[in-house]
């Protein structure tokens, strides 16, 4: 992983500092509400309904165990004992003081990390697939060009107050993990006649308008890479709206004037920037590839698990969920679910902190990823040691097998502990998980996403959620509005509202008619999205509809 030279460490350490005077002159009422907000955003502070709300940066989803257990420290020493893990692979801390905020923002800058850009409106953190670099459907590693796109966007003076906030996604395998058709600008790595370069998607997004990216560009050499997207985001920087926060995004000024005319605009501004001093090189590439050579694997090669895995169906059950295959023979990456039943999705303990670090050294050279799922990543376990993880992760209740079925919930804090929610998401998430907490029951329903949003900011990203659940407010009382047929990968798909909303206790019964419905009407082994996809929402409808 990136490791901070001494400027990169400089610019994180001055942070801080200004960062301290800040806060002391806002909490001695030398700053008003209105001059602090501003900063604190600019440092991933959010007031929050109980407590402020603390957003860390992680570059493309990767930590260090190093980095670990200082958050694991600053769960234990400054909030409640609990980390979050976010949609956009970032860690959460929910209950800070703010007094406190600039002793956890030094005590990161210790171990290479910050909260600059995680919030106001600028170019966030990049995000990325999180079995890059090691999967076996991977064409090309995207991490060294989100490492660039973050190099040049963090403090990027011109792009600090864009009319809203800016999502870039890097994708560069068969399946897009990383979502990129909802983010402001999506990358797909290719190679094309040899040539590396990029698919360019631009204005997808989901929130109060959720929209698809369009594809703009069917080949970015990569050597253009920031001057291009330098263009796209002066563009959107000129003529996004300003007047309606609403209205601002950049997805909205790609509808209004059309993805083509769009395209075109960027075509003409980057005329001026096309191979001026900001074109990448080979060394400057190679300079940032240095810090993402493959680790010390060993030659080895696949196991045969046949013989374990009859003696331990759990373990078999497990393997097939939790486990993705890697581009090394002899290796696995392991999927640590943070969705066990009654724990809130994407929460950790301290402790657990700890134990992951702890895992990674022993197992896994040391680093972690966290992903959109609101899950953790092992990344380079040797198939060998394979079994003996298991047997570690179930005791520290990461071995839930559900990666990729209904249980594996992603759901945002909801009005636990939100002011923007409608409606509260973690009681709702869990009890969809009680529900459906058969193991056999789950594996038979097979792959399904589920997520909940408690508002229309979308935060878990429910309008792609194969079931989507949005919290709504109905004169006052929290309600939740159903939606089928949402679909993650390329060609994204948004889905569509079921019908009237229902109150939270029948949220559950709800779900279950749905899979009963799918359960009865699907063909052999076909997912349960396949199924909604030939039948369409009238049947679903009228089914789940029928005695109310
Ligand atoms: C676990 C906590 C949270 C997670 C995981 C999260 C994640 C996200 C994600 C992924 C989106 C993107 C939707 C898109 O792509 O357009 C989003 C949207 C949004 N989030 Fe959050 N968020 C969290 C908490 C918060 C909090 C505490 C606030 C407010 C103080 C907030 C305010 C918003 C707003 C306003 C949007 C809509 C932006 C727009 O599309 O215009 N989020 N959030
Ligand atoms: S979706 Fe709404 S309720 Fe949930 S975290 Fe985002 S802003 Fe808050």
């Amino acid at each position: 992983m990136y490791t901070y030279d001494k400027y990169d460490q400089k610019i994180v350490d001055d942070r801080v500092k200004q960062f301290r005077d800040q806060t002391n002159r806002y909490l001695a009422g030398e700053l008003t509400e209105d001059e602090y907000r501003p900063l604190r955003l600019q440092n991933g502070v959010y007031i929050q309904r109980y407590a402020p709300m603390l957003r860390i940066a992680v570059p493309y989803g990767l930590l260090s165990s190093k980095q670990l257990r200082k958050l694991a420290n600053i769960a234990r020493n400054y909030d409640k004992g609990y980390a979050h893990v976010s949609t956009r692979q970032n860690i959460q801390f929910n209950w800070c003081e703010l007094e406190s905020i600039p002793d956890i923002l030094a005590e990161l800058a210790t171990v290479q990390m910050h909260a600059i850009q995680t919030s106001g409106n600028c170019i966030r953190n990049t995000t990325t697939d999180q079995f890059a670099g090691v999967t076996r459907d991977e064409a090309i590693d995207p991490r060294p060009w989100c490492e660039i796109i973050r190099q040049w966007s963090t403090l990027h003076p011109e792009f600090h107050h864009l009319p809203r906030k800016f999502k870039i996604a890097v994708n560069g395998a068969k399946q897009d993990r990383a979502i990129i058709e909802v983010h402001d600008i999506g990358l797909e790595v290719v190679r094309q006649n040899n040539e590396l370069g990029f698919k360019v998607y631009v204005g997808g997004g989901l929130g109060r308008t959720p929209i698809i990216g369009s594809l703009i560009n069917e080949f970015l050499p990569w050597q253009h890479l920031l001057t291009y997207l330098e263009a796209i985001i002066r563009v959107y920087n000129r003529y996004g709206r300003r007047d309606n926060k609403y209205k601002a995004r950049i997805k909205i000024l790609v509808k209004a004037l059309t993805p083509e005319v769009f395209a075109k605009k960027v075509a003409d501004e980057w005329v001026h920037s096309k191979n001026g001093p900001m074109t990448l090189t080979e060394t400057e590439v190679n300079r940032i590839h240095a810090n993402f050579i493959a680790p010390n694997y060993k030659q080895l090669t696949d196991i045969d698990f046949s013989d374990i895995e009859q003696q331990y169906p759990g373990f078999a059950r497990w393997r097939k969920q939790n486990t993705q295959a890697h581009k090394q023979p002899g290796y696995v990456a392991v999927t640590l679910s943070l969705k066990a039943t009654a724990t809130p999705p994407g929460d950790i303990s301290d402790k657990q902190l700890d134990a992951v670090a702890d895992l990674a050294d022993q197992y896994s050279f040391g680093e972690v990823r966290t992903t959109h799922q609101q899950n953790m990543v092992l990344a380079d376990i040797e198939q060998a040691k394979l079994f003996e993880l298991w047997q570690k992760l179930k005791e520290l209740n990461f071995a839930t097998p559900n990666i990729g079925l209904l249980t594996n919930i992603i759901s945002c804090p909801g009005g636990d502990f939100c002011s923007l929610a409608n409606a509260k998401s973690i009681p709702v998430a869990e009890s969809i998980q009680r529900r459906f907490d058969d193991l056999d029951y789950l594996f038979d329903i097979g792959e399904l996403d589920l997520n909940i949003s408690g508002c229309m900011n979308a935060c878990s990203h429910h309008h792609i959620g194969h079931i989507g659940i949005l919290g709504v407010d109905k004169k006052g009382e929290e309600f939740y509005q159903v939606s089928l047929g949402g679909n993650t990968g390329y060609h994204t798909v948004l889905g569509n509202v079921l019908g009237p909303s229902f109150a939270q206790e029948d949220v559950a019964d709800v779900i279950e008619k749905i899979i009963q419905f799918y359960l009865n009407n699907r063909h052999a082994d076909e997912r349960f999205i396949d199924t909604y996809q030939r039948m369409g929402m009238e049947p679903f409808k009228e089914h789940v509809y029928a005695n109310n």
